[in-house]
């Protein structure tokens, strides 16, 4: 499973990166616009910091829009995957920059039948935005697993599952169980991974008994 972090602020996504267990970004307008600074300086600054795919979102909604809007956020790096909503346009829009071997994530995905339309575009990645959907009384991890199921019946797509909109931890846990790809995460519910009392009382019950011994390793 790979991680990504959901998040524009290099301030989060710095230390994370030298954790080794980051895999890419995501970011969307609504993140790029919280960190107050300019987005191609901000999408720069996050790829020199993370080799994998940086999600930039393309703003236009138009087909020619969301091209000229692609062919300028991907001159900024190699690792820029271009960020398209699911949208006759956007997914037309994924076509062709597929064909001119650009990485498209496809975004604001609710339901299975978007999720074939995107992987019959050649998403090289779909964002189903879970807890959105838990949001309104849906079940978001219950669309993760229909798509990771159609998608299995289908060797030809080549899409990867993106679990987004996460809000806990279990939604971490779930989309492993059910073998989704790749999970974008908030650095916060990120570093909470980490977290288990158990661990931090029986390294603590550790280090008290290795002081006893007097003893250094180094
Ligand atoms: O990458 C999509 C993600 O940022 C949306 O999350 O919490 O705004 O639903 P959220």
């Amino acid at each position: 499973m790979k991680f990504f972090v959901d998040t524009a602020d290099t301030t989060e996504i710095r230390p994370l990166a030298a954790s080794g267990l980051l895999d890419g970004v995501t970011t969307n307008p609504s993140l790029v616009a919280k960190t107050g600074k300019k987005f191609l300086d901000v999408l720069a600054d996050i790829c020199a910091i993370v080799p994998g795919p940086v999600s930039a979102e393309v703003a236009a909604t138009d087909y020619d829009g969301m091209l000229a809007e692609a062919r300028v956020l991907r001159e900024v790096a190699k690792n820029v995957t271009i960020k398209v909503p699911l949208t006759p346009d956007g997914l037309r829009a994924c076509r062709h920059l597929r064909d001119e071997g650009t990485m498209v994530n496809v975004t604001l995905c609710f339901s299975a039948a978007q999720a074939i339309l995107a992987a019959k575009a050649g998403a090289s990645f779909v964002s189903p935005f879970v807890g959105r959907l838990d949001d309104i009384g849906e079940h978001g991890m219950g669309l993760i697993a229909d798509i990771v199921q159609i998608y299995r019946n289908y060797p030809a797509f080549e899409t990867e599952v993106l679990v987004a909109s996460v809000r806990s931890p279990m939604h971490v846990v779930q989309a492993g169980q059910i073998g989704a790809h790749v999970v974008t995460v908030p650095p916060a519910i990120l570093r909470s991974l980490f977290n288990h009392p158990l661990t931090e009382k029986g390294l603590a019950a550790f280090l008290a008994d290795w002081a006893k011994t007097g003893q250094k390793i180094a």
